[in-house]
């Protein structure tokens, strides 16, 4: 098979070491091209020099957010598939960043004497080791959750990031997106939901396992090997194997169990789950999970009170998207990565609070209740319409649950992609002094609450959390 790009590119003429040689060459002849030299004038004090680890999917998604920030020079790209790697630098170069093309990021952080910032978006199971030695060569990082799949190697991350001095975000993008912040004043601050009883969330995909590779793009067994990949195949799937990821639960499960903590403001305190591997053959990781929590969260007069929570990834099925929905005894939220999903269901009896005035100035009118489904063959009936006959409760119907209903949060003015923020929140940290919306230990208190999911599923029993489970 043929990818798109490489008949553009033309790369699939060079061989692996070949290519090295060119983008190497090619990006130290260009470090002194003009334009590069006069960006770099420009911008002399306030320029951050930068260099990724990894440009798959998620690498790519960085680089071309990153390259709206004004006064990033993207100096370096390290990849061990030239593939990817060469698509990097000449994207880079398109924009007129004169980026080194590295395999090995050992010698890319030596030679880079000027690199300031590295983000890795390489697979799970060498994030530390590319953080890691990114801060310990004075750099500050970048990385991509899952920070870890060992909570040993996360914990390290964490330490180095303290020893060093240097800034460590891990890549949980929601914790700066607007929509999110929004969110969590009106749950944790304004609480549009009252008292929190109940938290649910759900990534649920359809049937998709091998994500492929052009086949005239294959890493020899060699160079496999020497990255510790025993096939291509492994290489490109690894998110199903238990050796390079932490599984779906940490994969994608990690990103949204991140709200629940951040909301509640507590981590949880039990987890049991269930999961397994039933639909897929020929992979290691669960292709479907399901995790019940608790929390204990501070109630009135600093008491704690237990909150539960469902969280689920099914892999063959694409029913109910991704969403997070909060409960409680006045209302409830919807809050989803995808703009469009979600919003607000105050319950009929609750007050009409301050927020929920506002709301209602800017929009015409609450939106009543959706109306229930149709029985097959007949027409839904609107809700506000009882029929003698028909009771309180009309069987055959799901009827929808009665309150104000309020559509997704918004934030005006905001359209930026949902990575931008969290990207742009790192670079403020490095010039401004910004805090973090994600640092290190907020990144291993995640790490710690999702990957005991897998023991839950393994020892197929409740297990306790202890305080101490996350200090790092
Ligand atoms: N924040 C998000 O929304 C989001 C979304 C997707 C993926 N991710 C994360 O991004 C990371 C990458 O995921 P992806 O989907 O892009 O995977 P990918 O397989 O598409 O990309 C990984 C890249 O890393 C390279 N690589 C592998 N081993 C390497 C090594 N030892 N040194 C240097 N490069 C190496 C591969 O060649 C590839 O180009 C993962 O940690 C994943 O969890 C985050």
């Amino acid at each position: 098979m043929s990818h798109p790009e490489t008949r553009k590119s033309g790369a699939a003429a060079l061989s692996r070491r070949d290519f090295f040689k060119v983008t190497g060459a090619v990006g130290a002849s260009l470090v002194l091209a003009p334009t590069v030299l006069g960006e770099a004038a420009k911008a002399a004090s306030k320029t951050v020099n930068v260099a990724f680890i990894g440009v798959g999917t998620q690498g790519r998604v960085l680089l071309t957010n990153a390259l709206k920030i004004p006064d990033l020079r993207f100096v370096a790209v390290t990849d061990i598939w030239p593939y990817h790697l060469g698509y990097a630098v000449r994207l880079l170069k398109k924009y007129n960043h004169a980026a080194n093309g590295y395999e090995d990021y050992r010698e890319m952080l030596e030679k880079e004497k000027e690199l300031d910032a590295v983000m890795v978006a390489s697979p799970d199971w060498v994030h530390a080791e590319h953080a890691i030695a990114g801060m310990k060569a004075g750099r500050h990082v970048y990385c991509e959750k899952e920070m870890s799949n060992s909570l040993e190697k996360a914990k390290q991350m964490v330490l180095t990031s303290k020893e060093t001095k240097k800034l460590l975000q891990i890549g949980h993008q929601r914790r700066s997106n607007p929509r999110y912040q929004a969110a969590f004043d009106l749950v944790a601050k304004k609480k549009c939901c009252g008292k929190l009883t109940f938290v649910s969330a759900q990534w649920n995909r359809a049937k998709r396992l091998d994500v492929g590779w052009p086949k005239d793009q294959e890493l020899d067994p060699a160079a496999l090997k020497k990255y510790g990949y025993d096939t291509m195949q492994r290489f490109r799937n690894w998110r199903w194997y238990k050796q390079y990821s932490g599984g779906p639960i940490a994969d994608l499960g990690s990103h949204q169990i991140d709200i629940f903590n951040w909301f509640l403001g507590a981590s949880p305190k039990a987890v049991m789950a269930s999961g397994g591997l039933d639909y897929y053959e020929g992979i290691e990781w669960y292709d479907n999970i399901n995790a019940l929590y608790e929390w204990d969260v501070s109630g009135e007069g600093g008491k704690k009170r237990p909150v539960r929570g469902f969280y689920q990834v099914l892999s063959t099925t694409s029913h109910g998207g991704y969403a997070e929905t909060f409960m409680g005894d006045e209302g409830s939220i919807i809050i989803s990565e995808n703009a469009g999903t979600g919003g607000i269901r105050r319950e009929q009896e609750a007050p009409e609070a301050d927020w929920e005035k506002e709301l209602q100035k800017a929009m015409a009118k609450p939106a009543a209740a959706p109306a229930a489904p149709a029985e097959p063959g007949k027409e839904a009936p609107k809700t506000d319409e009882k029929k003698d006959d028909e009771g309180d409760i009309k069987v055959g119907h799901s009827i929808p649950a009665p309150g104000r209903y309020y559509p997704p949060i918004n934030v005006p003015n905001f359209t930026k992609s949902e990575h931008l923020p969290h990207i742009e929140n790192f670079f403020a940290a490095i010039r401004e002094g910004a805090a973090l919306t994600c640092p290190g230990e907020v990144g291993y208190d995640t790490a710690v609450t999702v990957l005991k999911v897998n023991e839950a599923v393994a020892a197929a029993k409740r297990l306790d959390y202890t305080p101490e489970e996350f200090k790092a």
